[in-house]
């Protein structure tokens, strides 16, 4: 492993937000200023070792050449694919092409913009560590229930050894192709980069995360989230 790691940030903004639903794609809704995804890219770019941030966008994307780019001029784009990981290997490759010397990637997803700066550094610091990489996760809190399939409850979870994963999640480039492309040949949709790892047989780092690190996925995740930014803008440094 190169003694001065190269991390380019990867992320995925081409989904559309189906169980959010609004008129205005979640990634662009602003919040606290600025629209959401300003937020993610600006929390990722905090890191030093990092070489670049590429934006993964549908090829309908009508918004980011306007809202964001101005933002963040040095920002590269690749174009997204049907689904998240998809589109997390189209810019992978686009990566591979435009900052060869970048080892490893940081994936984070675009509606994530509340990422603490102590879990990115937290993540970098122990995913560096090893080959196989590293995910933001938090133990689960709750007592999970199994339905019946009628809406009723019928069995207890054991909760023990179970996380909830989050982004970022960190890995070497050319593990994480090969991981993506060997999902696809088995018909296999990973939900996030570790579950393509996961697949062969790698065992990426559990790293704690945050409650604070929240995503939007419905409406209702608006008000928290809009209230973290609010409150770590108000803060001189965050
Ligand atoms: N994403 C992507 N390409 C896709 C699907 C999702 O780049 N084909 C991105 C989203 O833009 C988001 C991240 O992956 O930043 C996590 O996905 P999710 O929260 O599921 O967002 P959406 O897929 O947009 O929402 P939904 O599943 O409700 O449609
Ligand atoms: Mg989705």
């Amino acid at each position: 492993m190169s003694a001065d790691p190269v991390i380019h940030a990867l992320i995925p903004a081409a989904g559309r937000g189906h169980r959010f639903g609004d008129a205005l794609l979640k990634q662009y809704v602003p919040l606290a200023g600025r629209p959401v995804l300003a937020h993610s890219i600006a929390a990722v770019w905090e890191l030093p070792q990092l070489s670049g941030v590429t934006v993964v966008l549908s090829p309908e994307d009508e918004q980011f050449q306007e809202l964001i780019a101005p933002l963040f001029p040095g920002v590269r784009t690749a174009i997204g694919g049907d689904t998240r990981a998809r589109s997390v290997l189209n810019g992978l490759l686009a990566i591979k092409d435009s900052d060869p010397a970048a080892d490893w990637v940081l994936v984070h997803d675009a509606a994530r913009p509340c990422l603490p700066a102590d879990c990115l550094r937290r993540l970098v610091k122990q995913g560096l560590g090893g080959e196989d990489g590293a995910l933001l996760a938090v133990p689960l809190r709750d007592t999970l229930k199994r339905d019946d399939g009628a809406g009723n409850s019928s069995r207890t979870l054991e909760r023990s050894g179970l996380w909830a994963a989050q982004t970022p999640q960190l890995f070497l480039i050319r593990r994480l192709i090969d991981a993506l492309r060997q999902c696809f040949s088995e018909n296999f949709e990973p939900t996030d980069e570790a579950a393509a790892m996961e697949l062969v047989g790698a065992r990426p780092k559990l790293v704690m995360g945050s409650s604070a690190n929240l995503k939007i996925t419905y409406p209702d995740d608006v008000h928290p989230v809009e209230n973290w930014l609010r409150e770590k803008h108000r803060k001189p440094s965050g």
